[in-house]
């Protein structure tokens, strides 16, 4: 290998693991720059990911646009997604509005939204923590190696997606697949709380800690969390919550499946009570 070619790759994995994965154009810009060099050619196109859609719509209470210029307060950003998630009525106004709301900036790396999957008349509902990059490139949540875990599992109790709603906390991809600022959580928070409230699932699945501690207001950590039953307020009723562990987990540890074996057989006694 020559120098340059392993300096290529040096730099290459350097920015896989700092989160740089997707090409924006062809040559290198410099930012720091003072001034941009005189160009007499017209810039390349940058491209634009398929879900980002037309000049932001979305605006504070006071009437500013979010997130045009430069990033809104993130008490701001909260406030608005709390009023946009409360005006949807049904689950297609609150993707609608999703795909319009541009006080996170993680819309901004993100490929596209990934707002659920599964059926939204089921009667238990999966919520995981943030889309991964195989959900950023399928807009579907956990679609991924988790994914085909979590299917196993709900498989190995008789159910499939036609008889599960799965969504996330955060419902773009963080960048490099790095765990979402608590801030991100807050602005999303309203919407997964709205979207619960819609689907009105009798059986709240919380997959993971920052699920779990998120929805069900515990700091308590995962492993004495998992296999706990909650009560959890969709804002219409009270439904049970489930604490267990996160498939992504699992495949780390796989040990720990028997006692999301449990968790899950916990699951389907309820289901069938
Ligand atoms: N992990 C999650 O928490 N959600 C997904 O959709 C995929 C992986």
């Amino acid at each position: 290998m020559t120098v340059s070619t392993k300096g290529a790759r040096e730099i290459i994995s350097f920015y896989r693991e700092a989160g740089v994965d997707t090409l924006v154009g062809e040559e290198p810009i410099d930012r720091f720059a003072d001034e941009a060099p005189p160009s007499t050619a017209s810039p390349p196109p940058v491209p634009t990911p398929k879900s980002r859609g037309p000049a932001p719509s979305v605006t504070a209470a006071d009437g500013r646009p979010l997130f045009q210029a430069a990033p809104v307060a993130p008490e701001t950003a909260i406030m608005a997604a709390r009023q946009a998630a409360k005006s949807a009525a049904t689950l297609d106004a609150l993707r609608a509005l999703l795909e319009t709301f541009e006080g996170c900036m993680l819309r901004a790396t993100a490929t596209q939204l990934v707002f659920a999957d599964g059926n939204p008349n089921a009667r238990v509902m999966f919520v995981g923590e943030a889309p991964g990059r195989d959900e950023d490139l399928a807009g579907k949540p956990f679609v991924g190696r988790s994914g085909k875990l979590l299917d196993r599992m709900m498989a190995a109790i008789g159910l499939d997606r036609r008889q599960a709603y799965i969504a996330n906390i955060v419902p773009w991809r963080p960048p490099g697949n790095r765990t979402p600022t608590p801030h991100e959580s807050a602005i999303c928070l309203p919407f997964i709380h709205r979207q619960i409230e819609l689907a009105n699932p009798d059986i709240l699945v919380c997959l993971g800690q920052p699920s779990t501690q998120t929805l069900l207001h515990t700091r308590e950590g995962i492993t004495r969390t998992r296999g706990r039953w909650f009560k959890f307020d969709t804002g219409s009723r009270e439904i049970r919550a489930l604490a267990t562990y996160h498939p992504a987990f699992l495949l780390r540890s796989p040990l720990q499946k028997r006692l999301a074996w449990r968790d899950f057989l916990a699951l389907q006694k309820e289901l069938a009570g």
